[in-house]
């Protein structure tokens, strides 16, 4: 038996949205009978501002996946697509106040669907997009791509193959995918720490700044006649020294924070801080 919260138990007996909107804008159909889940997601939606008037879901799942879809049509009435793009299988499951580990693909199935309803917006089809086609599938059983599991692991931070199946379904039949599951999972982790800054050495750290500093930060201030020099790394904090034309600019301290600092973030660690000499 499951253990479910109230408001799944509440989506699941009452859903809200069931149906099919006639004439829709977009559509997003996702799963297959044949892995026991599928999902078709209409959307009504208002010419010029983009906002959903409508949503309506038809699912063969479990209650998991009713609940899901129904709490995902309820959190995208009245949003933007743009807003609305930005949900994912955590906001749903939130929503929720949690899912069974093992019935985290239904929130998975939900994004998927809004995912490809807006793509089919913006294609002006309404007919069924599949994600991920002509991608490479890892998983026979489910038909699950690469691309799939990846995002599952970034968005979802796991780090076993059990997780990956409760999100993906991955794995989770003959289990012939399991090795190459496992490869996924090392290959991503080994990236990814190696790209955390307080794992790096002083020399790695230092070239890593300097090459953002020469690739992406110098060459936006040196169109205005000044640059940037690294003089310093201690902890999370870079300290720089402005030349050129940067000297006693009145905005430098704007450009530390919203051009080097944030190039700084979004390149090599969310948690760096920058200071000027
Ligand atoms: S190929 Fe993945 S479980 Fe069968």
């Amino acid at each position: 038996m499951w253990n479910y919260t109230e408001k799944v138990y509440e989506y699941f007996r009452n859903p809200r949205n069931v149906g099919e909107i006639e004439n829709p804008d977009a559509v997003g159909e996702v799963g297959s009978i044949i892995c026991g889940d599928a999902l078709k997601l209409t959307l009504k939606v208002e010419k010029g501002t983009e906002k959903i008037l409508d949503a309506k879901f038809k699912t063969f799942g479990c209650a998991s996946a009713i609940a899901s879809s129904s709490a995902l049509t309820e959190m995208i009435k009245g949003k933007t697509l743009a807003d609305a793009s930005k949900i994912t299988n955590q906001h749903i499951v939130e929503f929720l106040g949690g899912l069974p580990s093992e019935k985290m693909h239904c929130s998975v199935m939900g994004m998927e669907a809004l995912e490809a309803a807006i793509k089919s917006y913006k294609g002006g089809k309404q007919e069924k997009v599949i994600i991920g086609a002509g991608e490479r599938i890892v998983c026979k059983c489910f038909s699950v791509t690469e691309a799939k599991i990846l995002k599952a692991i970034k968005e979802n931070k796991l780090h076993t193959v059990e997780e990956v199946t409760n999100f993906t379904k991955a794995g989770g039949g003959c289990r012939q995918c399991v090795g190459e599951i496992e490869k996924i999972l090392k290959d991503y982790w080994a990236e990814a720490e190696h790209k955390s800054f307080e794992k790096m050495t002083v020399v790695e750290k230092i070239k890593m700044l300097e090459k953002v500093l020469s690739e992406d930060i110098n060459p936006k201030l040196k169109a205005d006649g000044g640059w940037i020099e690294l003089v310093d790394v201690r902890g999370k904090t870079v300290v720089l020294r402005f030349l050129g034309m940067c000297v006693g600019c009145p905005s430098s301290s704007a450009t530390l924070k919203n051009v080097v600092e944030k190039e700084f973030r979004e390149r090599i660690d969310p948690t760096l801080e920058v200071e000027a000499q």
